[in-house]
This record gives C-alpha cells, sequence and structure tokens, in this order.
C-alpha cells in the first residue's frame, strides 16, 4: 500500500510499517500537505491546542565526551567553558515560574563524577523548595543509582535523545568506545523509564549517511520504546568537529527542514499523545521555524533563558539564534507566533505528557485524554 490517503486513514487504526513510514517521507506538495493536515488533527484531538513553555538553561557547556558532530565536544578547544552559578540558575527559575511557565529544562554536557552529580542534585532541590516548577534534566548518561537521586531531589522528566537508532549509523556519529557505547545509551534510556521518568528522547535530522529508512526505524523505535517525549532537530554541520569533513554528503538545508517537519507529523500521527518540542535547531534554518512545526504537531516551546554572557559558549552547532530571549519583547513575539499557529499559550500548567499517565496506568488511547493528567 503506497496511498498517502490509505495509509494516513490506516494510521488511525493500526500501526504503520517502516516502508509505509518511508513512503509519508517521500511525500510533496498535496500530499505532503495531508500529512501535516493530518497531524494538526491529531494534535488537537488527543492534546489540544496548547503549546506549554518550558525556560531552557543551558546550565553547563563542559563534557567528557566527544560526539563526531557536536560543537562542545570535549577535544574542541576552542571551547570557553562554564557552569552557570548557583543564584544564577535561582533567577533563571524565577523569571520561568514568574511567567507562570511551569516547567524548567535544565541541560549540561555530559559527565559522571562525583562533584557534578552532587551539584546537580542540590541544584533540583534548591529550585523545588522554592518554586512549583516541572524540572526537566537533560544530562546525558548516568548509573541508574543516580538517576534515582536526581529523580528523589525533584525531578520528573529526562531527555536523552538516541541521536540515531540505527546501531552502524550511531558509530558513524560517534567513536565505538566505552564512553559512546551504544548498547550504554539503550540501557541509560531503559534505566530512566525505569526509575519513573517522563522519559523523552530524539534523533538529528539529514545526518550524513542517513537515509529515509533510517528515519523510519527511528520512529518505530521511539514508538517501540514507548517515549513519552520527544525532541528532535535538523542536524547542522559545525566547522570544528570531525563529522564536518563529511559535509559534501548533507541534503540541502531546505531538505533538512521539510525532513525536519515530516518526522514531527508522522510522530504526532503514530504516537498521539506524546509532547513533542518544537526546536531551535530549526530556527536556525527558518526564523519561523517554531511556529511551522507548531502546525504539524509539536506542543513544546523551550525559550532559551540562560544568561546571555554564556551564549556564545554553548556552541552545539552554528548559527543559533543571536536574539537576548530574556526580553519580554521576544517572549511577545513568541506569544504571537503561537497564536497564529492556532495554539493558547499552557501558562500555569506544567504539561506534562499525557502519554506518561496513560502508559503507567494502562488505560487504552482515546481522543480526549484530559482526564488522566493530575489535578
Ligand atoms: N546539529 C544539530 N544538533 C546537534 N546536537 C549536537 N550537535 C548538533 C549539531 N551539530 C544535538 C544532539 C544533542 C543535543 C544536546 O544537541 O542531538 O543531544
Ligand atoms: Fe557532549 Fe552532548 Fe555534545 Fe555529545 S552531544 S559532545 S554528550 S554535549
Amino acid at each position: 500500500m503506497n496511498d498517502i490517503r490509505e495509509i494516513l486513514a490506516a494510521a488511525a487504526v493500526r500501526d504503520l510499517t517502516r516502508n509505509e513510514i518511508v513512503s509519508l517521507l517521500g511525500t510533496h506538495e498535496a500530499d505532503e500537505q495531508l500529512l501535516f493536515d493530518t497531524a494538526a488533527t491529531v494534535k488537537s484531538q488527543y492534546v489540544g491546542n496548547i503549546t506549554y513553555f518550558r525556560g531552557l538553561v543551558e546550565w553547563s557547556n563542559i563534557c567528557a565526551k566527544n560526539c563526531l558532530y557536536c560543537g562542545i565536544r570535549h577535544d574542541n578547544h576552542k571551547v570557553i567553558r562554564y557552569c552557570v552559578d548557583d543564584t544564577e540558575i535561582m533567577n533563571a527559575a524565577n523569571y520561568a515560574a514568574k511567567r507562570h511557565w511551569g516547567s524548567l529544562v535544565i541541560q549540561s554536557g555530559e559527565r559522571q563524577d562525583k562533584t557534578f552529580v552532587n551539584k546537580v542534585e542540590r541544584m533540583v532541590k534548591s529550585i523545588r523548595q522554592k518554586y512549583d516548577l516541572g524540572i526537566t534534566l537533560s544530562c546525558g548518561e548516568q548509573t541508574i543509582d543516580t538517576y534515582r537521586r536526581w529523580f528523589e531531589a525533584g525531578a520528573t522528566r529526562y531527555l536523552l535523545r538516541i541521536e540515531a537508532s540505527d546501531e552502524e549509523l550511531y558509530y558513524k556519529i560517534h567513536i565505538n568506545d566505552r564512553l559512546h557505547s551504544y548498547k550504554n545509551r539503550l540501557q541509560a534510556l531503559y534505566d530512566l523509564q525505569k526509575t519513573g521518568y517522563m522519559t523523552g528522547t530524539g534523533v538529528m535530522i539529514g545526518l550524513p549517511f542517513q537515509t529515509h529508512e533510517h528515519l523510519a526505524g527511528d520512529l518505530l523505535f521511539m514508538k517501540d520504546f514507548d517515549i513519552d517525549m520527544c525532541g528532535m532537530g535538523p542536524y547542522l554541520e559545525h566547522a570544528d568537529t570531525p563529522l564536518y569533513a563529511y559535509r559534501h554528503l548533507l541534503p540541502s538545508e531546505t531538505e533538512r527542514f521539510n525532513l525536519t517537519m515530516k518526522m514531527v507529523a508522522i510522530l504526532r500521527i503514530i504516537m498521539k499523545d506524546v509532547n513533542i518540542a518544537s526546536t531551535t535547531a530549526l530556527q536556525v534554518i527558518d526564523p519561523n521555524g517554531r511556529e511551522k512545526m507548531l502546525k504539524v504537531g509539536a506542543n513544546v516551546i523551550m525559550p532559551n533563558i540562560t544568561p546571555v554572557r554564556y551564549h556564545e559558549d554553548y556552541n552545539i552547532y552554528v548559527g543559533k539564534p543571536k536574539i537576548a530571549p530574556e526580553t519580554d519583547d521576544y517572549i511577545r513575539t513568541l506569544e504571537e507566533q503561537i497564536r497564529i499557529a492556532g495554539d493558547a499559550v499552557g501558562y500555569g500548567q506544567k504539561g506534562d505528557p499525557k502519554h506518561y499517565f496513560r502508559r503507567r496506568s494502562g488505560q487504552p488511547l482515546t481522543a480526549d485524554t484530559s482526564n488522566l493528567e493530575p489535578a
């Protein structure tokens, strides 16, 4: 079966096959629009036309790893390393709380040393003591014991991208060693889910060597793993990384953008009640990228509230928006974009993924799952 209309109709009643997803990824023009419209309908039916804000703090760019694509990899000695200080992090939490955003995302490079683990734990506790904010951590692979400590401290969500779910492709973008083991990455995701976190993952889209079959596999991986949240965005090459040598293999930025939109739309259609973030990397290619992503299924936006003095140093990829995100003007623009995209902002709500509560309760998927969200 490869008629797009039939595939989209089938998605309402059964799981799609890899081939069917590949067909959806290959759509253009009218078929592509049909895919986007279906995703918009599913979003509205299953999670509602609401976008949740999370304040993103890029807490530290110190990283022990050497992912071949990432600008803040350990061996990039051009990077000035930092860790946001305690007062600044509390100010950021205060900023998010004052604006009724409901949640904070704390992201950092990956370290497993005791100082780091203790520091994260203390920070989570301090924020939770003072503010009624949901806390999402994105601090890489850790032992299950560390995940438990951070969970007990008050973090409830964790983002750990699988980056590429196909093992062979994974090892084209990571060295095969103890620090960058595919098996350990998978184990970390299982440990997060087992600990009780709302668990998020994601991939980069438009990588060298990546095919539509790989991307279809990524979506099926997310479905099989039963993730609660997803953040995925286009791969953006960085000159100070080894993967830059393969830039001649890259699809154009427009293709990467379109593919990202299709990945989001398909994920919304096949998983329905998960949270999907509209990521900053998309905005690098198209200034209106985030708003466009909301129209095809995304329901989370993470304004960057890292103190401005650190922005230049969290250079994962080149071209991150140079706007000072803290300004009220910026937030107003964002709200306007969300309104244009047809959504309301979920102020005062944590915006936990509905999927999490359904997964834990074992209830079947229905169009209205709002009754499963805790009061
Ligand atoms: N392009 C796009 N995304 C990147 N990331 C790291 N480097 C790049 C890049 N060059 C993403 C990875 C990582 C997240 C923090 O940033 O997916 O998980
Ligand atoms: Fe470190 Fe994450 Fe960058 Fe890999 S992607 S080098 S773990 S910050």
